[in-house]
């Protein structure tokens, strides 16, 4: 296998920095392709926590190379941040990152924007603040400026002095905020853009190249399905294609040079944000998963909502990212769980017509209907017993092999991978994957 995509397989933070670690044993290459620094990849290696949030969390590996495709936004300041981190840790960063020509560039006042935007919505999203959402809007108007315009020596005094005034005008007229200070931005930016520079490529003819050697490539998606703006929770989502063909048109390669897709879920659930969770736990479950699970956002450290496993949601991300498989993660938090739940449907009490209820197997489409369903649960005994130290599927007990089966049995795939544990070794592959 070549390319392989990972996937959030529920509303992200699904511990995917830990399975991309374990599979970038087998990577050359490895590739983000959308979202930006809104995203926290946790790899826990050599006794050190690492958070990614822009580079691939892959690169902790020695000598793998890391792309930023076209489909991430990136704040420079974030990035050399980052880089500046992994250099500290040994990696040969010169040779090791390479960023796309065409990605875009978040600028202070995209910040500003996402910030005021949410401030004056009616109904929060609960963004993580980073500008994240603006850059896409300035992407989509074909008013953004790109890596490769930030790195045009000349154009880019005059690029940005445009895109200045404009959002000088949207900052006064709307929001009848202080403008933003060209000048200074321009000279801040030209630094970014001299250290930045000689780590840009055309990122599609880089991997083009690359696969036609016979690299094999990893493709880190960032967030979930549920968080695509296409097939998640919407409006509740962020700004970009975390879904599988995502990976396609935000790296520049086609669908036919993907050969599996591998989506990532937690042995339960979780969200941060804004929107609804139909399985959302009661608060004294909240508080115990919360913790047990250390459930805080790894990039703006806000405590996650939690809940069962929900089938109907993670089927859904099956179908839509066609996975072949799925990894299994944090399942030591459900250790002392006498019971554990999957919710395998949701009564809508107000679906059926005439006010009547009806039980719905697919994922809905509808927010509002999404909003009111239950769950309904199916239960399971749980294992009562530590699994941190299982080595492989026979060395986890009984209970767990059943829940992991049932799992198995309602999504349709295969587990491929099953992490009990944030430590490297607390992890094991199932099968041929
Ligand atoms: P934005 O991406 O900052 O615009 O935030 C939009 C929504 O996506 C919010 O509910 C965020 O909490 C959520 N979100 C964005 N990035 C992540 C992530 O990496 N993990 C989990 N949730 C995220």
């Amino acid at each position: 296998m070549r390319t392989t995509v990972v996937v959030g397989a529920q509303w992200g933070d699904e511990g995917k920095g830990k399975v991309i670690d374990v599979l970038t044993e087998s990577a050359d290459i490895l590739v983000r392709y959308q979202g930006g620094h809104n995203a926290g990849h946790t790899v826990v290696a050599e006794g050190k926590e690492f958070i990614f949030h822009l580079i691939p969390s892959g690169l902790l590996h020695r000598g793998r190379v890391g792309l930023i495709g076209n489909g991430v936004v990136i704040d420079p300041e974030a990035l050399l941040e980052e880089m500046g981190r992994l250099e500290a840790h040994g990696i040969d960063v010169a040779r090791a990152v390479k960023v796309s020509d065409q990605a875009h560039v978040i600028f202070p006042y995209h910040k500003r924007l996402d910030l005021l935007e949410e401030a004056s919505r009616a109904g929060r999203i609960g963004t993580t603040g980073r500008g994240i959402g603006p850059c896409y809007v300035d992407k989509a108007a074909r008013a953004g400026l790109r890596v490769a315009d930030l790195c045009d020596g000349s154009g880019f005094a005059e690029k940005l002095k445009r895109a200045v005034a404009e959002k000088n005008r949207l900052l006064k007229r709307l929001y009848d905020e202080p403008p933003v200070a060209y000048g200074e931005l321009l000279e801040r930016y030209r630094g970014y853009a001299k250290r930045i520079a000689p780590h840009v490529v055309n990122g599609a003819r880089f991997l083009q190249e690359a696969m036609a050697k016979g690299k094999r490539v990893l493709f880190e998606g960032a967030q979930g399905t549920l968080l695509d703006v296409d097939h998640g929770t919407y409006p509740y989502v962020t700004s970009s294609n975390a879904t599988a063909g995502g990976a396609c048109t935000g790296a520049g390669v086609p669908p036919t040079a993907i050969d599996r897709v591998i989506g990532v879920v937690k042995a339960y659930t979780t969200r941060v944000g804004e929107g609804p969770l139909p399985t959302e736990f009661p608060a004294d479950l909240m508080e115990e998963i919360r913790a047990k699970g250390n459930e805080f956002g790894a990039t703006t450290g806000r405590p996650r909502r939690c809940g069962w496993f929900d089938a109907v949601v993670a089927r859904h991300a099956v179908c839509i990212n066609g996975c072949d498989a799925i990894a299994v993660t944090k399942l030591d938090v459900l250790d002392e769980m006498e019971t554990i739940q999957i919710c395998t449907g949701y009564r809508d009490p107000a679906g059926g017509g005439a006010g009547a209820a009806r039980t719905i197997r697919d994922f809905p489409s509808d927010i509002d209907c999404l909003a009111r369903c239950e769950p309904v649960y199916e239960s399971l005994p749980g294992w009562c017993r530590p699994t941190g130290e299982a080595e492989g599927f026979d060395e986890l007990p009984p209970q767990a092999q059943r829940y992991l089966k049932r799992l198995e049995a309602l999504l349709g795939v295969p587990i491929c991978l099953i992490s009990t544990g944030s430590k490297r070794e607390q992890a094991f592959k199932i099968g041929r994957w």
